[in-house]
């Protein structure tokens, strides 16, 4: 016995130091050769532009070098900079020897007007960067979407940045009409990482003239409690959601659309197993979800949120999403709701009125899948969003990182004064009024996911939603009875 332990304990050690070794070179290479030596930061760098809900409103946040004890923006509407004006800035976060991250908000900004800006301090400014205020007359309002940019790799590596980089000026060029980006989450790695975010920050350069939102991941939302902590200090986002969760939910009214930004994360119960949340938080959300929607007469309401709520990919926070956020939608006669989180290009039927896009823009890709409800689906392609919109139609067209075509559709306006009727039908669990393969496929999610309880999925009514609802969905799809 005692001989046999001893050789077992010997035997380990070979192996104990190959994984330490392995252990060691995946954590160097997941802090990239940016962070060789700190991160290298030493003056002011990788400014973004950032809208507010007001339209005259915009945030400007920044990095400096570590010792940096304060910061401004220039900014004027002469390029010269020669009458600029000068906004203090804020220090919204300080990280030992590597940089120190910075906001200033500049307000009252005439709607329309292209202005030019530098940030910095003392002697040490930025190269003098420009954007322009979205104009408040026109109805015509376009703007980019760019789904996941992050990698797959424990090792990600800067070219592969720079390949997304390129993939959002070639978006940019071709779209000089955009006057709004929107980033649908999962932009970096680890999300509580400097290095990860220095990755995704230097090859953002697009973002210091285009005005740039985005939702949080859940690569995003990984801090102690469970919140997107370090992305919600390095951007400063509309603060007009829920209480307690300002910027991590919020909205904004842009030509004639209604936009709204959702973390879908917290349906994870991340953030409420970690404390960052309580029970009552999720009603108090999909309060302000129902009501901010319900407040616009847009001709367009759009919804951002990252994971998807008809998923390709069987996944948790999807099936809450369905549950507890789509009859939301649906009641809200939502149009478009973009998402990301599965790593394929998909869109789906207009399920209930509503149109489900799902992008990814970086180079990690999932497999597609057999799904009942998709229109189309295309798997290994990286790819970005235009969606054009005026009073009378809205398009949105997808492509390719070259800038090719792969997808396009045209929605109508909705008369929302006309409440639809769905011609719903029992075990029509995705709303798409067919029965088949894919609800059960929904039910089979909820029940592994342990989803709250639901009518709908209590195929027998007994109760309880477990395996025998799905057992009876599926033989109703093969054509079977169904009972009981
Ligand atoms: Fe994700």
């Amino acid at each position: 016995m005692w001989i046999n332990k001893q050789w077992t304990s010997h035997r380990r050690w070979p192996f104990l130091l190959i994984a330490l070794a392995l252990i060691l070179a995946l954590s160097l290479g997941a802090t990239g050769a940016l962070a060789q030596g700190g991160l290298g930061v030493n003056g002011p760098c990788y400014p973004l532009v950032l809208p507010a809900t007001a339209k005259d409103t915009m945030s400007i946040v920044w990095w400096d070098a570590p010792e940096i004890e304060s910061g401004n923006v220039r900014y004027g509407t002469d390029q010269s900079l020669s009458d600029a004006s000068v906004v203090a800035a804020g220090q919204t976060r300080s990280d030992g020897d590597n940089y120190t991250a910075w906001t200033a908000t500049l307000t009252g900004l005439e709607t329309g007007a292209t202005y030019y800006y530098q940030v910095g301090q003392g002697n040490s400014w930025s190269a003098v960067h420009s954007f322009t205020v979205a104009n408040d007359s026109e109805t015509d309002f376009d703007f980019l979407y760019f789904g996941d940019a992050q990698y797959n790799e424990y090792t990600t590596k800067d070219s592969d940045y720079a390949a997304w980089g390129q993939l959002v000026n070639t978006a940019v060029a071709a779209n000089p009409q955009a006057e709004l980006a929107v980033l649908g989450g999962d932009m970096v790695q680890q999300g509580q990482q400097a290095a990860s975010w220095q990755l995704f920050l230097s090859n953002a350069t697009a973002f210091a003239g285009l005005p740039v939102l985005t939702v949080p991941g859940n690569h995003e939302s990984n801090a102690v409690n469970g919140k997107p902590a370090m992305y919600l200090d390095l951007f400063t986002l509309p603060d007009n959601g829920p209480a307690g969760f300002e910027e991590e939910f919020y909205s904004i009214d842009r030509g004639d659309c209604h936009i709204q930004f959702l973390s879908s994360n917290i349906l994870s119960n991340e953030q409420l197993l970690k404390g960052g949340m309580t029970a009552e938080d999720f009603t108090v959300i999909k309060n302000w979800i129902a009501a901010d929607l319900a407040a616009s007469d847009a001709t367009w309401k759009i919804v951002v949120m990252h994971h998807p709520a008809y998923a390709v990919t069987s996944d948790s926070v999807s099936a809450a999403v369905l549950e507890q956020w789509v009859p939301l939608f649906e009641e809200a006669q939502v149009d478009l709701v973009l998402c990301g989180h599965q790593h394929v290009y998909m869109r789906t039927k207009a399920l209930h009125g509503v149109t489900y896009v799902m992008g990814v823009s970086g180079a990690k890709y999932y497999a597609p899948a057999e799904v009942n409800f998709d229109e189309v689906q295309i798997g290994y392609v990286s790819n970005y969003q235009l969606i054009s919109t005026n009073s009378g139609s809205l398009t949105m067209t997808a492509y390719n990182s070259q800038g090719t075509e792969i997808d396009r559709v045209t929605l109508a306006p909705k008369d929302r004064t006309v409440i639809p009727v769905w011609h719903d039908t029992p075990g029509d669990l995705n709303a798409d009024d067919v029965v088949d393969e894919a609800d059960v496929e929904v039910l089979l999610t909820a029940i592994r996911c342990n989803a709250a309880y639901a009518d709908d999925y209590d195929i027998n009514n007994d109760g309880a939603v477990d395996i025998r609802d799905a057992q009876l969905l599926a033989l109703q799809v093969a054509g079977g009875t169904g009972n009981d």
